[in-house]
């Protein structure tokens, strides 16, 4: 794989100029801006969640088994049920740029592509390379490119993207708040975006039970009001909060400024 694949030279135009050097390898087929060792610091023992996402096995059955099963039971909505709410949530159309914050195998970055045109593009970013070989390998397309880095440091200039949407992944993240804060500087005014992540469920007394499984394997547990509070505090508007089973899905405006 070469950086004349379709997709990366449109991905590297958006990147920070900072990260415009030499040193990003394409060799995957993905662009790397963690190749010249800037990677987060490893904690000294992964959880189960962490390992699974780093895992080979993982990333081959994530979007046709894996995925379908687990989600499917978090939400009770069907696959492609979400994939038609993401693309209402983040009012896409057109030439529009997209990123897709932790996007695993690719399997909504390129289901978002396909409803773009012209110069639109749509960049799936995720910090695991099976995941990203997967993407490449299954999900590729020609208004689609990807990127291998940390969701807690973008490799973006501020309002870079009109939508940006992380589905699935807060939740396995050391510092989502961080990252909550990065895809809100890169959107840009006018922009939407769109999360979903754990939540702690309706019925108070089974909401012990969801956190200790879920601290098991490596989960962080949200309650109800955390995401929309910090989408308010960071001044976005039109804040919508849909709550199905264990699973949230918030989304919201950037403002004109
Ligand atoms: C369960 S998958 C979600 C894939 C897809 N978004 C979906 O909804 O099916 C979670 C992804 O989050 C990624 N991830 C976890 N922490 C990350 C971080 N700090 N930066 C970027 N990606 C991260 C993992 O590598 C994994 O591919």
């Amino acid at each position: 794989m070469t950086a004349s694949m379709p997709g990366v030279e449109a991905v590297r135009a958006l990147l920070h100029p900072a990260q415009l050097r030499e040193t990003v390898s394409t060799s995957g087929g993905y662009l790397d801006v963690l190749a010249a060792g800037e990677a987060p610091a490893e904690p000294e023992r992964h959880s189960f969640a962490y390992n699974a996402m780093h895992s080979q096995a993982l990333a081959t059955v994530y979007e046709r088994a894996w995925r379908p099963l687990a989600f499917t039971l978090a939400t009770g909505l069907t696959t492609s049920t979400e994939r038609r709410n993401a693309v209402a949530d983040l009012h896409l159309s057109g030439e529009q740029r997209v990123l897709d914050v932790a996007c695993g195998p690719g399997n909504f970055t390129h289901y978002l592509s396909e409803r773009l045109s012209g110069d639109g593009v749509a960049v799936g970013f995720d910090i695991s390379k099976p995941m990203l070989r997967r993407a490449v390998a299954d999900n590729s397309g020609a208004r689609v490119g990807y990127v291998r880095g940390d969701a807690g440091r973008l490799p973006f200039a501020d309002n870079t993207f009109d939508a940006v949407c992380c589905f699935g992944a807060l939740y396995l993240m050391p510092d989502p708040f961080t990252a909550l804060d990065e895809m809100v500087r890169v959107l840009a005014p006018g922009g939407r975006i769109a999360i979903m992540t754990s939540y702690q469920g309706d019925v108070s007394a089974l909401r012990p039970a969801v956190r200790a499984g879920s601290g098991l394997i490596g989960l962080r547990v949200f309650g109800r009001d955390t995401i929309p509070d910090v989408f308010a505090g960071a001044g976005l508007t039109d804040v919508e909060q849909r709550l199905r089973r264990v699973v949230q899905y918030v989304n919201a405006t950037k403002p004109q400024s």
